[in-house]
């Protein structure tokens, strides 16, 4: 990872924060392929080399790894950010629908690790970036198999970090605060909600459609560790913790420009309305 301008590949950049990180990245310099479901194969928009690719799919990860590789003769830095959202009471989400969330948030970037994972050891060196949430650090309600997806997809991180060392490849958690993406609409959602549950649930989802998540945060959330996390967040949220609003203590020297490079304002307000802090 010597020379400044590298060779990413931004998962997700359909839309929403992936799209903002990936123009980011080439205004910087950086060489960037972008995917989604939704893109028009092999276009470039602002810079971005679109190749599809469906994250569930494991032909259609190899294929768009491949022509990743083809078009940008290598890949220096994943950013793992493609996912899906979900909510309704836990007791309502069938387990097919928990499976798609776990399938894209969980499997999705464990897809694409291991994808790249052989082109990176070949070259010694290589950046692997989860875009995990502030929400792995506790349950969210009404949201708990996001928060489980995101809390396993960190696990997952902090593991590949630690067997991946040894080979010149960083693997680290970025955790985003609160943005205004498009990722609520497109939350799965079960097909009923208990009666039982619908007044904490229509409180719940009132609340969210505000500019900040309102859920009551555990009190045991200081239980949690940061390692190797850094939070993607444009100011310091009234419900997150300190050592998670910003944290990027751990996260190694290299890597935090990296990690910078991806967030702040700049980068979120290719949006309307994101960059803005709960
Ligand atoms: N917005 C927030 O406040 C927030 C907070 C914390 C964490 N995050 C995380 O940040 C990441 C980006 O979210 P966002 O807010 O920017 O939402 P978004 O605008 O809905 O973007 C989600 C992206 O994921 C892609 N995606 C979903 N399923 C896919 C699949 N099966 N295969 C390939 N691509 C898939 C979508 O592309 P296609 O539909 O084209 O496939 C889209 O580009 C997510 O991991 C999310 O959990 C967001």
């Amino acid at each position: 990872m010597g020379s400044y301008a590298k060779r990413a590949l931004v998962t997700g950049a359909s839309s929403g924060l992936g799209k903002a990180m990936a123009e980011r990245l080439v205004a910087q310099g950086h060489s960037v392929v972008g995917t989604g479901r939704r893109v028009d194969d092999g276009a470039v928009a602002n810079g971005v080399i679109l190749v599809r690719m469906d994250i569930t799919d494991e032909a259609s990860v190899h294929r768009s790894v491949q022509e990743a590789l083809k078009r940008m003769g290598g890949i220096d830095v994943l950013v793992n950010n493609a996912g899906l959202g979900i909510q309704g009471p836990a007791q309502d989400i069938e387990p097919g629908l928990a499976m798609r969330l776990l399938d894209t948030n969980v499997l999705g970037a464990h897809r694409l690790c291991r994808a790249v994972l052989p082109g990176m050891r070949a070259q010694k060196s290589g950046l692997i970036i989860n875009i995990t949430s502030v929400a792995a650090n506790f349950g969210l309600p009404y949201r708990a198999f996001y928060s489980a997806s995101k809390a396993a997809l960190e696990r997952y991180g902090e593991a590949l970090a630690i067997e991946e060392e040894r080979f010149g490849i960083t693997v680290v958690n970025v955790q985003p605060g609160e943005f205004r993406t498009p990722i609520a609409e497109g939350r799965l959602r079960p097909e009923r909600i208990s009666p039982e549950h619908e007044p904490g649930y229509a409180r719940a989802m009132r609340s969210w459609a505000g500019a900040c998540t309102t859920a009551v945060i555990p009190t045991n959330w200081r239980a949690w560790p940061p390692p190797r996390r850094a939070s993607l967040c444009s100011g310091r949220s009234r419900q997150q913790p300190a050592s998670t609003a910003c944290a990027m203590s751990r996260v190694p020297q290299a890597c935090t420009g990296w990690c910078s490079a991806l967030s702040t304002s700049s980068s979120t307000s290719a949006l309307p309305g994101m960059g803005k802090s709960c």
